[in-house]
């Protein structure tokens, strides 16, 4: 029986119990840098077996918020280094989420006010940004309605800014990366049949042709990795099949796209797969992965596998017992129970979330929750 007590090897990365803790934008770097104050929240949740961090732009077209933190400047690689060096004292291993939003952003945060690119110039039907006003009140704003598709230039400048960002991961201190493939960002929209109607060898049909950007970003950043001495162990991959947030319709052949996929990862030795199923953090009904293409994806890549959403510890206990996943993550529930290993595993009562200062700025909601009996 494997349980979430136990501890696993992540390519040489000891873990000490299977509890992960999810990426999770918090919006709390004003100025894209990441400081003390963020530092100190990841080091509160060291006891996780591994931290995803949230999602960390990659260039500075990447982002589709304010107030994320990237790591694209060298200012960022310092901050950065911060709350690795923090989380690692406190006893913590973290993975740098690599994160690209493609059409999901807004042109007043391009750089010169450009249309944010994807694989297609056709708009989310969904999606906000949040963006600062004039007086600097933070608020969210639908997404553009004029994306741009990506000419061949702009492809292999995202491969290298995906390469590049993955470099600088490892220089402040980073234990790995994710690469961010899921939750209608813009890996998902190049995989999905649906959004990518590119009619090159980037996007359309056959298969082959959508998995193209996705799998020449894992290669780069296999590559960036290897240059500063981590092995493809080392880097992750994100996925939400089903997933059709941010508008990502579902489409013929879906399953057999995710199951080459695991394979083609597989056959690069990456580190980790992990899925992030929304059938729980949507208003509207979502469709859960379905436990054949689990199982379809399970046996393609033997690696260890992530599996996130709606988690609590017996269903935790039960995906593990049953052999579907490795590592479980959480999310909503890491936000007010920073010791949420301990709560899990000694069965002690969690702490619920406040809604309206999950996306606040400052330490509120962020850094104040404390401990069991704290
Ligand atoms: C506030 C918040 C921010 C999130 N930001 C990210 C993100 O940056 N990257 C990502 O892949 N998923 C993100 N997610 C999704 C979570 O990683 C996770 O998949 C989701 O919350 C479901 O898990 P849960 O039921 O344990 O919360 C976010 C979720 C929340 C609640």
């Amino acid at each position: 029986m494997v349980s979430l007590a136990d501890p696993l090897d992540l390519a040489g990365l000891a873990l000490p119990n299977r509890v992960v803790m999810a990426p999770m934008t918090r919006l709390r770097a004003p100025d894209q840098v990441a400081d003390e104050l963020i530092a100190e929240y990841y080091a509160q949740r060291a006891s996780a077996g591994l931290i995803v961090s949230e999602g960390v732009p990659v260039s500075a077209a990447a982002r589709g918020h304010a107030a994320v933190p990237g790591i694209h400047r060298p200012r960022q690689v310092a901050g950065w280094r911060g709350v690795t060096e923090a989380v690692h004292a406190a006893g913590g291993r973290i993975v740098a989420q690599l994160w690209h939003v493609g059409r999901l952003s807004h042109p007043a945060l391009q750089p010169g006010g450009a249309a944010p690119a994807g694989p297609t110039d056709a708009p989310a039907a969904e999606g906000r940004s949040f963006l600062f006003d004039d007086d600097g009140v933070g608020g969210f704003v639908p997404v553009t309605a004029s994306p741009r598709a990506l000419d061949a230039a702009g492809i292999a400048q995202v491969i290298a800014d995906f390469a590049a960002a993955a470099g600088n991961a490892v220089d402040a201190g980073f234990d790995g990366v994710e690469i961010h493939g899921a939750n209608g960002y813009l890996i998902h929209q190049f995989l999905n049949a649906a959004v990518n109607d590119r009619e090159d060898e980037w996007g359309g049909e056959p298969m082959a042709n959508r998995l193209r950007l996705p799998l020449a970003i894992v290669d780069a950043v296999i590559g960036a990795v290897a240059a500063k001495g981590l092995g493809p162990g080392r880097v992750g991959f994100r996925a939400s099949p089903y997933g059709t947030a941010h508008d990502m319709p579902l489409y013929p052949g879906i399953e057999i796209s995710y199951r080459t996929l695991a394979a083609e990862l597989s056959a690069r030795r990456v580190g980790f797969l992990h899925l992030a199923d929304q059938s729980t953090t949507r208003a509207e009904p979502t469709m859960a992965i379905p436990a054949d293409v689990l199982a379809m994806v399970r046996e393609e890549f033997p690696g260890p596998l992530i599996l996130t959403g709606g988690m609590d510890r017996a269903r935790a206990e039960a995906a593990l017992d049953s052999g579907v996943a490795d590592l479980i993550g959480f999310g909503r529930p890491f936000i007010a129970n920073p010791d949420l290993p301990r709560r899990l595993l000694e069965d002690l009562p969690l702490a619920e979330v406040h809604q309206d200062t999950v996306y606040a700025q400052g330490p509120e909601g962020y850094v104040d929750y404390p401990a069991y009996g704290g």
